[in-house]
């Protein structure tokens, strides 16, 4: 519908003289269906009133053949709108299109995309901000598959770094004069090493050298230290894995910052060849300032003096061999916006040292806020673990009403799933916003739960259609609902090109508003075949949209709720 909005507007435009790419968006007005913005560009462009070219292409349009095939009205509004009113005949065309296509309607694209949107960290928990990572990540990964892309996911697990190191003293200290194999530990005693011994780090010195020294022996490869760190990883990996499960997430590649000490090898004397590292302190750095920063932006450590490798080296090597194994034609990463500094780095390393040629992006979120505005605390006040999290939610809803105590696992955990996907992707990424358990509960308002409840009390009203659309169109709210069913292309296309699944989440929440509202205002009890006929198409096709946007955001239907 908009593509042809906009070729009737741009030709007219045309006719008279005006070059310009129209753009039709929906009206916020009652009794308008869309408008037209461009007057006022044209305005200055042209040195002409707005209102006086809005006359011109209107009295061009009002003049087409197929006027009234297309529209109801077009008007100029002041200060200097096109109004447009399109004919019911032209929203049941658009409908029928919409109904018959494949992807909803959206363009299609086939690029190769690599998403890197996990990074929890081995024998730590995983904490809220792995949460939104993984929920925004695999929502952009569902969406950009949708539209025909190639879609790669990895996991990129922080599995190389000093937690291994803290972790291994922690076992040579708890069981000394043990073998190596000998050693029994489990996720449990995982849990509570990590902690103590990174606490012992900040008190004690002599603690935190060791660690950094073991940690450098095993990258380097020292045997007893792979063994051990092999079955930490077995161990906390698998815990790591059932927690994703839970939610919907999954990879399509499991790899580690340690996979990508593999190509050190080559990529570091490659990087060395560009004449780009100097030597300082006996570290080995690279300066990527540039004159326009308006930030300080530190060189990227290559190596540190001891020979360690950093964080940032392993993200190089990683898009050595994503760029190796994949050839993607786009790298995207999803993370705490407080790594913005780290990628800009790794990206400027990139460039300079010509590793990779094509795009890079990093998309950086916000913090997940308690009712106080401060960053969320579970009730017990503790780290902030995501199981917690996950736990306090279920609790929750649970609590809510009487029903909810025997609700089937499966759909109370889908449930559960719904209203954090949700409380989190209806934001826009880059914002904080605030978790409000109670809140986001509720089957009334901006939440989860009442999308799937609007979509299961729809789905009892279906029966048989035969599947052709009327041409009628019977009140208000169907109109509105129509026309709002036709917007879904757009809504997806756009998410897509900024990364930002809460377009979807908003429209989702707006389509079910109307939804409700049709429910309630038209009884479809008592009415006219022909009539329920066309009901019934509307309404299995709004469902039909509910469920692939719910999909693509990670959120899946319960049976019953
Ligand atoms: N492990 C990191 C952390 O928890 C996140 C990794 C993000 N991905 C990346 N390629 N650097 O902070």
């Amino acid at each position: 519908m908009y593509n042809k909005l906009e070729s009737i507007l741009n030709e007219a435009f045309k006719k008279l003289g005006y070059e310009i790419e129209s753009k039709v968006v929906r009206s916020k007005e009652d009794f308008v269906d869309f408008q037209c913005d461009n007057l006022f560009g044209l305005a200055k462009v042209y040195h002409k009133s707005p209102l006086l070219i809005g006359e011109e292409v209107v009295g061009k349009i009002k003049k087409l053949s197929d006027f009234s095939y297309y529209f109801k009205s077009v008007e100029v509004a002041k200060p200097g709108f096109i109004n447009i009113c399109v004919s019911d005949k032209f929203i049941n065309e658009s409908l029928r299109g919409l109904i018959g296509s494949d992807r909803l309607g959206c363009t299609e694209e086939h690029d190769t995309i690599v998403i890197d949107y996990g990074g929890p960290n081995v024998a730590k928990p995983l904490h809220v901000g792995h949460l939104r990572t993984a929920i925004i990540g695999q929502a952009i990964y569902n969406i950009l598959k949708f539209k025909g892309n190639k879609t790669i996911s990895d996991v990129h697990l922080g599995d190389f770094g000093l937690q291994m190191g803290q972790v291994i003293y922690g076992l040579l200290h708890d069981y000394p004069n043990t073998k190596y194999e000998d050693m029994e530990f489990d996720l449990d005693y995982l849990n509570r090493t990590y902690p103590r011994i990174s606490a012992l780090c900040k008190e004690d010195d002599n603690v935190k050298e060791e660690c950094h020294r073991i940690t450098k022996e095993l990258q380097d490869g020292k045997e007893e230290y792979v063994y051990l760190w092999k079955r930490i990883m077995k161990i906390s990996v698998d815990d790591i894995k059932r927690i994703y499960k839970y939610l919907s997430v999954d990879f399509d590649y499991w790899y580690g910052e340690a996979d990508a000490y593999k190509y050190f090898d080559e990529m570091i004397p490659y990087i060395e060849s560009k004449g780009i590292v100097r030597v300082d302190d006996g570290a080995k750095i690279i300066d990527v300032k540039e004159e326009t920063d308006k930030v300080d932006v530190p060189p990227l450590i290559l190596q540190k003096s001891d020979g360690a490798y950093l964080y940032s080296t392993s993200d190089l090597a990683t898009i050595w061999q994503r760029k190796r194994d994949f050839d993607p034609d786009d790298i995207i990463y999803i993370t705490d916006d407080r790594q913005s500094l780290h990628f800009l780095q790794v990206f400027r390393v990139v460039r300079k040292a010509l590793i990779y040629e094509k795009r890079l992006e990093h998309h950086g979120y916000g913090t997940v806020n308690g009712k106080d505005n401060k960053p969320f605390k579970t009730r017990s006040g503790g780290a902030l673990k995501l199981e917690d999290l996950i736990n306090e939610v279920k609790e929750e809803f649970v609590d809510l009403r009487e029903e909810n105590k025997h609700m089937d696992k499966e759909d109370l955990d889908k449930i559960v799933n719904a209203i954090i996907k949700f409380a989190d992707l209806q934001n826009d990424m880059s914002r904080n916003y605030i978790f409000d358990i109670k809140k986001f509960s509720e089957v009334n308002g901006k939440t989860g739960p009442y999308i799937l409840y609007t979509y299961l009390r729809i789905n009892k009203l279906l029966s048989n259609n035969n599947g052709k659309l009327s041409d009628n169109i019977y009140n208000d709210v169907d109109r509105a609902l129509r026309l709002k069913l036709i917007d879904v292309s757009n809504v997806i296309d756009q998410a897509a090109r900024e990364r930002k699944p809460h377009y979807i989440a908003n429209y989702l929440y707006e389509l079910s508003v109307l939804a409700n509202s049709f429910y309630v205002e038209n009884r479809v009890a008592g009415i006219a075949d022909d009539v329920k006929n066309d009901y019934d198409i509307v309404l299995s096709f709004n469902n039909k949209v509910t469920e692939i946007l719910l999909s693509l955001l990670g959120i899946y239907i319960p049976r019953s709720m």
